[in-house]
């Protein structure tokens, strides 16, 4: 009987869309309202009962490691003017037991490589994997929905959603066999089809659980789709000496790649926050008018 206790967050793409924003700054640290992109990511794998973060860095990533360090100067600042909510705040950002890893990806070789750097330290264990783009709001956090159906069917599981039938080229999109309303076995899977050639219009959005034989697969496929080492063509191989399941989870998913998604979190996390909803919405009835 496996359990997930680690997380792969491949942080090391150049985060070209959000230009020139992310020039020096990653895309992964972009606020929505007051907290960034991968603390949303961290906290829904900490809710997982996740206890390994294992991040995949490039250049130019170095506020990601900062943000889940101690900061001595900031603490001991807010401590002496007696700020004490802002004091919990930036030292509670990691819980006590949970472990940041971080492996330097020297080349951004496409996310299955990104995944594959992570062997070393995942070694013979299923784990998670979360891009953080991919913002899920859901009561029980996604991936929590996920690890509990791993502790029962103690194989591979791709969240999944429907996209639009003309969005199948941003995707990789699975055919499935269909088991319950959200849970379906996974008879294959194809990295950005055109809509014309896709075998459906559910995609995987950026929350897997996969055993570890997918390192297997990652370090034997050829580079595909861009000139990249994809994840899902390693998946595509696993799907056959393995059970591969799709889950549509429960919840609100955010495409923060791009800039409306990335707007519309804004928006519905202001109008969601304890200190601004009110003002916020005040704002944009007006606006609106
Ligand atoms: C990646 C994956 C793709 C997946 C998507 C989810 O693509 O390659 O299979 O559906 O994430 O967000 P990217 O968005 O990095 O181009």
């Amino acid at each position: 009987m496996h359990k997930v206790t680690k997380a792969v967050f491949p942080v090391g793409g150049m985060g070209t869309r959000f230009l020139p924003a992310t020039k020096a700054m990653p895309k992964e640290m972009l606020p929505i309202v007051d907290k960034p992109l991968i603390q949303y990511a961290v906290e829904e794998a900490v809710a997982a009962g996740i206890t390994d973060l294992i991040f995949i860095t490039g250049r130019n990533k170095r506020a990601i490691p900062d943000h889940f360090d101690k900061a001595y100067e900031l603490e001991t600042e807010l401590e002496a003017r007696g700020k004490t909510a802002l004091l919990d705040l930036v030292r509670n950002i990691v819980p006590q037991g949970v472990n940041c890893i971080y492996i330097r990806q020297a080349e951004a070789l496409g996310l299955g490589h990104a995944v594959l750097c992570a062997k070393p330290v995942v070694n013979n264990e299923p784990f998670a994997v979360i891009l953080a783009d991919d913002l899920i709001d859901a009561v029980q956090p996604a991936m929590k929905q996920m690890t509990s159906l791993f502790d029962y069917y103690q194989c591979s599981i791709l969240g999944v959603q429907n996209v639009a039938p003309e969005e199948t080229g941003s995707y990789g999109i699975v055919a499935v066999q269909t088991m319950t309303p959200s849970l379906g076995k996974v008879e294959q899977i194809v990295e950005k089809p055109a809509p014309a050639v896709a075998p459906s219009t559910l995609g995987v959005v950026g929350r897997y659980i996969l055993t570890p034989r997918i390192f297997s697969h990652l370090e034997s496929i050829p580079f595909g789709a861009g000139g990249e080492l994809q994840l899902t063509d390693a998946i595509a191989r696993l799907l056959h000496e393995q059970q591969v399941l799709s889950y549509a989870f429960e919840g609100v998913r955010y495409d923060c790649g791009s800039k409306l998604g990335y707007l519309k979190a804004t928006v519905e996390h202001a109008l969601q926050h304890p200190e601004l909803a009110a003002d916020f919405k005040a704002y944009l009835d007006q606006r609106c008018d």
